[in-house]
């Protein structure tokens, strides 16, 4: 069948479409309700189906003969490892600690938080939780112990799941001092900290309610993996939104499973026991659904790489994975493929590894700029996929289903609508725009199986946020047109998240810390374009008045403050002090315009604004500054 026609089935009729995916599946109990409503009125999937994802990743595939083939190839140029692990060990890794979290009480419906870096024990921490019912929630190891505090507060999870250090290239990344920070900071104290000692010779501090992980398993019972309702929760994820609190996104657990099944085959291309390699991290949704779940449920071997693009050891790592590993399908950020091309514009280094295992380059978490596009595709001689999705959706809601024949590869466009998301670019008033016109990315609902449910704790939000912008549609949040073809070309955020690195950050959040500086009388933070990141945050800040300071060191002063509040990866590094901002006789600040203004694209002033003189100010700052110098640099 052409992707057409699937894609057509799939929104005429998506009962029947999402019944006859969700029976590839092993369900304990399968489901005879597909698509009915929840309490609070949204859609949920096969309510009454029950399955296990622990289970499904690792059990299933034993008990049909293949636990001898490797799930997961860990591959670690930081510590200098390689490791295979077989399905017979995963599930033996897995169910011991299972055992053990029930050991300590944890049951069913209880939380935990995973706070790793990229190591086979986040992995597992994950599959286990799943085997028991335990929601977890990874927070990636970027973000600060504050922002660790934020989650451990909102989702209050019994125990969190750490290791006694990451590493950054050659830097030690303290994580378990981290989580005893911010225990400290939380109102909720988890009973347990779970440490997996690295053995790397880094001290861990000790406190009353450290267990430590190779003690507990070596104790502990096997645990058996238990029926689950498809609509429990598997996790909760947090992501920025535009105030300074992130959203704890909910993920069912058999329409997650349906739709990542299917996304393994009709959009990656990938069949079972094919090696797949996402090179994201396990905090962000993409190693969700493309390092563990998805290829693990599809018997895939998944890569677990613990490195950089470059400098771990340099820009042929990449390449080296591929070739030593036999990778067929790379899923990577755009961003990760500039830092390669800056350090290796001619490609030399991958001239070094025979790459011919590859088939597909996927590329997603940021817009895809052509350039990038065509010299990867030049480089690696494979078609180069770009795809559009979110932590809220879970899995691709854009894309070339390259599992149903490879279409056209448009650069600049993420593709067209993957089966289930029925895509449709509405104008502010909500009524649908003419071809090739920029409008908001919507999908009218109901959304397919896999796409969040809820926001932990907070359906006013989910609502407000997400459902009543256009009313029967979900708001992406981005803006984009669509072509003659169907092909979708996103232009970016409509609100103020922004886009560093592929990593998302909420500005709202980066303000909350800038503004609490005792000097700073208001402030803005926004993103302006940068060649490498994507984008970057500069914030620009109105002194109190009579305060007098050494600006230099008041914007080390700040930058500390968010990192050590938010974390490094804001990438937060450039201050202004200005004498005003630019805002609406209302009071709204203009971000917009200061974010152009900085880009130097075209700008138009608004008719509302309080004060046009501060316009030419604000530019000369920026020159003066050269903010169009720095912008463009990685640091
Ligand atoms: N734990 C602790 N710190 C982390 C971290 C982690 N897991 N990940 C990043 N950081 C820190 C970095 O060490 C860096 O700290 P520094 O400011 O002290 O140097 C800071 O956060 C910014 O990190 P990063 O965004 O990775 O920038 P970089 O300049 O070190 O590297 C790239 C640039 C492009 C190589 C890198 O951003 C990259 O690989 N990007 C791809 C990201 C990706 O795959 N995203 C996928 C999401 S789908
Ligand atoms: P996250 O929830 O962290 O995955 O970030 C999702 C956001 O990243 C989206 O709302 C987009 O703004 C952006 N994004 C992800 N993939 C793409 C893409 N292929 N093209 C353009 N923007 C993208």
């Amino acid at each position: 069948m052409m992707y057409k026609e699937f894609y057509n089935q799939s929104i005429r009729s998506p009962e029947v479409f999402w019944k006859e995916q969700a029976q590839k599946l092993a369900w304990y109990k399968e489901p005879v309700k597909i698509l009915s409503k929840d309490d609070n009125d949204y859609y949920q999937w096969f309510a009454d189906g029950e399955l296990n994802m622990s289970y499904l990743c690792i059990d299933k595939h034993i008990e049909d003969g293949y636990g001898e083939q490797d799930a997961i190839i860990y591959d670690s140029p930081v510590t200098n490892t390689k490791q295979h692990i077989s399905y017979n060990q995963l599930k033996e890794e897995v169910a011991k600690l299972a055992g053990g979290l029930q050991d300590l009480g944890l049951i069913k419906g209880d939380t935990t938080i995973i706070y790793m870096p990229m190591i086979p024990q986040a992995i597992y921490a994950m599959l286990a939780c799943a085997r028991i019912g335990v929601i977890h929630s990874v927070v990636f190891g970027g973000f600060a112990p504050h922002e660790l505090a934020i989650r451990i507060d909102d989702c209050e999870p019994k125990a969190i799941i750490t290791a006694s250090n990451g590493i950054e290239i050659e830097r030690i990344i303290p994580y378990k001092p981290f989580v005893d920070d911010a225990i400290k900071e939380s109102r909720h104290k988890p009973d347990h900290v779970i440490i997996f000692d690295r053995k790397l010779g880094v001290e861990i501090p000790h406190k009353p309610y450290d267990i430590d992980y190779a003690s507990l398993i070596s104790k502990a019972s096997i645990a058996k993996p238990i029926a689950i309702e498809s609509t429990h929760p598997l996790y909760i994820l947090y992501t920025s939104g535009t105030t300074g609190t992130p959203k704890g996104i909910i993920r069912d657990s058999g329409g997650y499973a349906t739709a990542l099944k299917f996304s393994m085959k009709y959009v990656y291309g990938v069949e079972e026991s094919d090696i797949y390699w996402a090179a994201s991290d396990v905090g962000w949704v993409v190693g969700h659904s493309y390092i563990v779940y998805g290829p693990l449920l599809n018997r895939n071997t998944t890569i677990l790489f613990e490195g950089k693009p470059i400098k771990t050891p340099d820009a042929s790592t990449f390449w080296r994975v591929i070739s030593e590993h036999n990778v067929k399908v790379m899923f990577t950020a755009p961003t990760a493929i500039r830092a390669i091309k800056k350090e290796d514009p001619n490609g030399d280094l991958i001239k070094q590894f025979d790459t011919s295992c590859l088939q597909y380059q996927f590329l997603a978490g940021e817009r895809c700029d052509v350039a990038t596009l065509k010299w990867t595709e030049d480089k690696l001689k494979v078609p180069v996929i770009d795809h559009w999705w979110q932590t809220e959706s879970g899995w691709p809601m854009l894309a070339n289903m390259v599992g149903m024949g490879l279409q056209k590869v448009k650069p600049g466009s993420a593709g067209m609508a993957v089966c289930g998301y029925d895509i449709q670019i509405l104008n502010k008033e909500g009524k649908e725009v003419p071809i090739n016109t920029e409008g908001y990315v919507v999908v009218k609902l109901p959304l397919p199986p896999g796409t969040l449910t809820t926001l932990w704790k907070n359906s006013t939000r989910f609502k407000t946020g997400y459902l009543e912008r256009y009313k029967g549609y979900y708001f992406s949040g981005d803006g984009g047109y669509m072509d003659e073809d169907g092909y979708v070309f996103i232009t970016g955020r409509v609100d103020d998240i922004i886009n560093v690195a592929g990593h998302r950050l909420s500005t709202a959040e980066m303000e909350e810390v800038v503004a609490s500086h005792k000097a700073v009388a208001e402030c803005a933070v926004f993103g302006i374009h940068c060649d490498l990141k994507g984008q970057k945050p500069l914030g620009l800040v109105v002194l109190k008045s009579g305060v007098i300071t050494d600006h230099e060191q008041l914007q080390n002063e700040i930058v500390q403050n968010v990192r050590s509040a938010i974390g490094a990866v804001a990438s937060f590094r450039n201050v202004l002090v200005v004498k005003r901002l630019p805002k609406t006789r209302s009071g709204k600040i203009l971000r917009k315009l200061l974010r152009n203004i900085a880009d130097e694209s075209a700008y138009k002033v608004p008719s509302t604004i309080d004060d046009i003189a501060i316009i030419e100010e604000i530019s000369n700052i920026y020159k003066t500054r050269k903010i169009g110098q720095y912008k463009n640099q990685p640091q």
